[in-house]
């Protein structure tokens, strides 16, 4: 992919289509939309997990569309070439395609966003023709779908017997049909998420999913290394966490010493 040239749904389907995986982070502040593409980022996602991962919540059921467009406008000001996909919120499209329009509408133009992601199969097959044929680009969310934390009773792989996996195998199919730009597939066993991916036009992006999606997305704080613990298929590259706290730790001694701000740790600040 051009890492120079602003990324758009055609370019992602064009790197499906030349095999060249594409990286997709998500992003919830100016800050992190700004590493993340510095760091090689080709689409930053705002999620719904900015919830659970920045506002303390304990599922991401209580976020609303006013937190999504707080952090999607942050993370759209930021942005140079990524493409910027923003969750809908539980709640806020479920009811019926004209919810989903309204809802989508008001993200789409307080924010500025290029995209937005809903989570569910079948049953969302009607709201997302809805939108994209009135022009939307929208990303499906197959597998497991923390919006319906209630129902599920927990975070597990999904696909695991054969019902589950027919399903999610129709699912995608109806997804593509319907004109999702690209579906995310999370936590479902790798074989599943190949055959998908070979199966429909559009790009797969995989968390949790093995390694054949056409795209990989990871959650900033476990990427990083920040989130007290990561799920299970959230490898960490970094461990910020820790580093975070030794800084402040350091730097909490120097005040209590009374050497701050004369003290030689204070000019180290910003060593790696
Ligand atoms: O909300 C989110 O961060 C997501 C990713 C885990 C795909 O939906």
């Amino acid at each position: 992919m051009n890492a120079t040239s602003p990324v758009t749904a055609a370019t992602l389907l064009r790197a499906k289509q030349r095999r060249e995986p594409a990286v997709w982070l998500t992003a919830y502040d100016a800050v992190s939309a700004e590493i993340a593409e510095l760091g090689g980022a080709d689409v930053l996602l705002v999620g719904d997990s900015v919830g659970m991962v920045c506002l303390g919540m304990d599922s991401t059921l209580r976020v609303t569309l006013e937190h999504m467009i707080h952090h999607a406008a942050a993370v759209v000001r930021a942005r140079k070439r990524a493409w910027v996909v923003c969750d809908l919120p539980f709640g806020s499209y479920q009811g019926s395609p004209e919810q989903a329009w309204r809802s989508a509408t008001l993200l789409l133009q307080q924010t500025g966003c290029d995209a937005i992601k809903l989570e569910g199969g079948q049953v969302m097959a009607e709201t997302i023709a809805f939108l994209a044929d009135r022009g939307m680009a929208v990303v499906g969310h197959l597998g497991l779908q923390p919006q319906s934390i209630k129902r599920l009773g927990g975070y597990g792989r999904r696909g695991r017997n054969r019902q589950e996996r027919e399903q999610l195998m129709r699912d995608a199919e109806i997804l593509a049909q319907a004109g999702a730009t690209a579906i995310v597939l999370e936590n479902i066993p790798e074989d599943l998420a190949a055959e998908i991916t070979a199966m429909v036009p559009v790009p797969t992006v995989g968390i949790g999913a093995g390694p054949h999606c056409d795209a990989h997305v990871l959650v900033w704080h476990d990427l990083l290394g920040i989130s007290e613990k990561n799920p299970p298929f959230a490898p960490a590259y970094a461990n910020l966490r820790e580093a975070m706290v030794r800084a402040i730790e350091r730097w909490s001694a120097d005040v209590r010493a009374g050497h701050f701000p004369r003290a030689k740790e204070a000019s180290l600040a910003r060593r790696p």
